[in-house]
């Protein structure tokens, strides 16, 4: 097995060198027998301001839901106790479920973007997080919008310059990250500042991307441009960009993110309810597109990346073989889709790791030390195989099961 083992033999170098990380701390105890040493999780696409939502109107399709549920919710963090009081619970749960690192969107206001990065913090969680820009008149409520296309990229470096001030005093870095919320909601004259700054200040990018019909249809009549050519187009696709969802993204936006290095955060639970589509996941990797994992919240439901592994081994058995042969192969995948349990726990480790740049996801010399102590959730009747014993983890693991977390060997649960 390549990122699950228990710590039996203090001699293989890989694991004398982590556990001599998370025992700067003093906290690493001994593993006990049904105990095992996994990678921390990433998750590469959380709105953190609709935590309170999580599980809410699921049912109802994506305009509406942003309209009715979302935006009223996330103009409430003008009031910066109840962003405190949401955060401190977020990044509690976050953190509970094995996530040691997030890329968070925040909402338009600083001081609670803020406040989300003092809960990371507090809690010993890696964040990479985005005040939302949104200034589109048209796309965005009167009482949740930024004022105007200056003042959304002005907010934004005002965010970073406060950012860096704050990593004065932190022992894990939290990165800002450039936020446009996605094409619909911004100004042509948005995209571009937020452009300028990403070179500007070499940041992370993210936003949504491809991730239903309507969206790419608002691209299309406004710009006569698929959306991720739009967001190419202002210099928003990088190396360091991360795009949510990419369900309908056709060959061409493949060859782009491609050559600029741009990743995917695959949110499968949010795809079956606003996508109606599934990221193919094994065409992506197979084109060497970099893949990781996210949740989603509250377009997914579930603050834990188990449950979307799952969701993405379980979505991916649909488009396999051409499951899903009324859908254009071209742009949806039909062969060879199907991924394990295996390639999930890559999403969720690896594939996010590289999305950000960050050396963590695998438990190896070098590495930072972000790790989670799982107690396996399921008996035992017969001698089994390393490979069982890390499926069965993967598929009936809940928080209760994660004992300890660590972010660079700093103890954040347990
Ligand atoms: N597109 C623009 N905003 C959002 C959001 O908050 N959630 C999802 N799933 N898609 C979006
Ligand atoms: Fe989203």
């Amino acid at each position: 097995m390549g990122y699950i083992d228990r710590i039996i033999d203090e001699s293989e170098t890989d694991f004398s060198a982590v556990k001599e990380q998370a025992n700067k701390a003093g906290q690493l105890t001994t593993l006990k027998l049904d105990e095992y040493l996994l990678p921390g999780f990433i998750d590469l696409h959380v709105h953190a301001p609709q935590w309170p939502n999580a599980g809410v109107a699921l049912d109802r399709p994506l305009n509406e839901w942003l309209d009715t549920y979302t935006f009223p919710l996330e103009a409430k963090y003008a009031d910066v106790d109840f962003a405190k009081r949401v955060y401190d619970n977020l990044v509690t749960e976050l953190v509970g479920n094995g996530t040691t690192t997030v890329l968070y969107f925040g909402t338009t206001h600083n001081q609670a973007n803020l406040e989300l990065a003092k809960a990371c913090m507090n809690h010993n969680q890696r964040g990479f997080i985005g005040k939302v820009a949104m200034d589109n008149p048209d796309q965005t409520p009167d009482y949740y919008r930024d004022a105007s296309a200056e003042s959304a990229v002005a907010d934004t470096e005002t965010f970073i310059k406060q950012m860096m001030e704050l990593n004065k005093t932190a022992d894990i870095q939290q990165t800002p990250v450039i936020t446009p919320r996605f094409v619909p909601s911004c100004t042509p004259a948005s995209l571009k500042g937020l452009g300028r700054l990403a070179r500007k200040y070499d940041l992370p990018v993210q936003s949504h991307c491809s991730e239903s019909d309507w969206e790419n249809g608002f691209a299309l009549e406004h710009y006569h441009k698929r959306d991720a050519e739009v967001l190419d187009e202002y210099g928003l696709l990088t190396d360091k960009s991360v795009m949510a969802h990419g369900t309908l993204l056709n060959q061409s936006d493949l060859d782009t993110f491609k050559e600029r290095g741009v990743a995917v955060a695959h949110c499968p639970i949010s795809n079956v309810y606003f996508g109606n589509a599934v990221l193919p996941v094994s065409k992506l990797l197979k084109q060497n597109v970099k893949v990781g994992l996210g949740t989603d919240i509250s377009g997914g439901y579930s603050p834990s990346l188990y449950q979307n592994i799952r969701q993405a081994v379980m979505s991916s058995r649909m488009l396999h073989d051409g499951v899903n042969s009324q859908l254009d192969p071209a742009q949806r995948g039909t062969e060879n889709d199907a991924i394990s349990a295996r390639n999930g726990f890559y999403l969720a480790t690896v594939g996010g790791a590289k999305s950000l740049h960050i050396k963590t996801g695998q438990i190896k010399a070098g590495y930072l030390a972000d790790l989670q102590v799982v107690k396996s959730p399921m008996p035992s009747f017969n001698e089994e195989t390393m490979d069982q014993i890390f499926e069965k983890i993967i598929y009936n693991a809940s928080k209760d099961d994660v004992k300890q977390v660590f972010v660079q060997g700093r103890l954040a649960k347990g």
